[in-house]
């Protein structure tokens, strides 16, 4: 009866968060987690990912560049506390997780943004961009609505996911 209770609380919460942010806390595929680890590997500077859901991109990005600040905002609190398990069983010490909305967030200049929201929150990352004074952005699957992408990289997947790579470095 208990695990019951705790299970619908969980139901409720993902439920509830999803539906308030837009979008709900699906981790991005191994392949494309594949793909944005080398893509950020060029690059010494923090890795900041908004919306980190359960963390399993977070951790990875954690475990492949353990001499990099990795930080992630995520709001929805059970994949959050996920995460942050995640973190200290694998004692990720340059793994900073934050429950709190990126938007409200002061970003490390030059940091690499990394992210896999949706169109409605592809605009809010765009109208921050100034803002975060970030070098770079890579996006999972959506593209910001007013700035044409430096690259585009398909995966090999029966969908051709698009990864959206944005320089701000010039
Ligand atoms: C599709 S998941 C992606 C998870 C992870 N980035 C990945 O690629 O595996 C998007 C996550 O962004 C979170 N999110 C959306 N808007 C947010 C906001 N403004 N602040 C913090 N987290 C947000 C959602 O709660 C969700 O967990």
């Amino acid at each position: 009866m208990f695990s019951i209770a705790i299970f619908l609380v969980i139901l409720i919460s993902v439920g509830r968060h999803t539906f308030v942010l837009g979008i709900s806390p699906m981790p991005s595929s191994p392949r494309a987690i594949r793909e944005l680890i080398l893509l950020v590997k060029s690059a010494d500077s923090p890795i900041v990912e908004l919306g980190s859901g359960w963390g399993i991109l977070s951790y990875k990005l954690a475990r492949a560049f353990p001499e990099r600040q990795v930080i992630g905002y995520e709001l929805s609190p059970v994949p959050y506390l996920f995460s942050v398990l995640i973190k200290y069983f694998f004692s990720l010490t340059n793994l900073k997780l934050v429950r709190a909305n990126f938007l409200h967030q002061k970003i490390p200049v030059g940091a690499i943004l990394v992210c896999y929201l949706y169109p409605g929150g592809m605009s809010e990352v765009e109208k921050k961009l100034e803002e975060y004074k970030s070098s770079s952005l890579i996006s999972n699957t959506f593209a910001l609505p007013n700035k044409k992408a430096d690259k585009i990289i398909r995966l090999e997947d029966i969908y051709k996911t698009p990864i959206y790579l944005y320089d701000f470095k010039n």
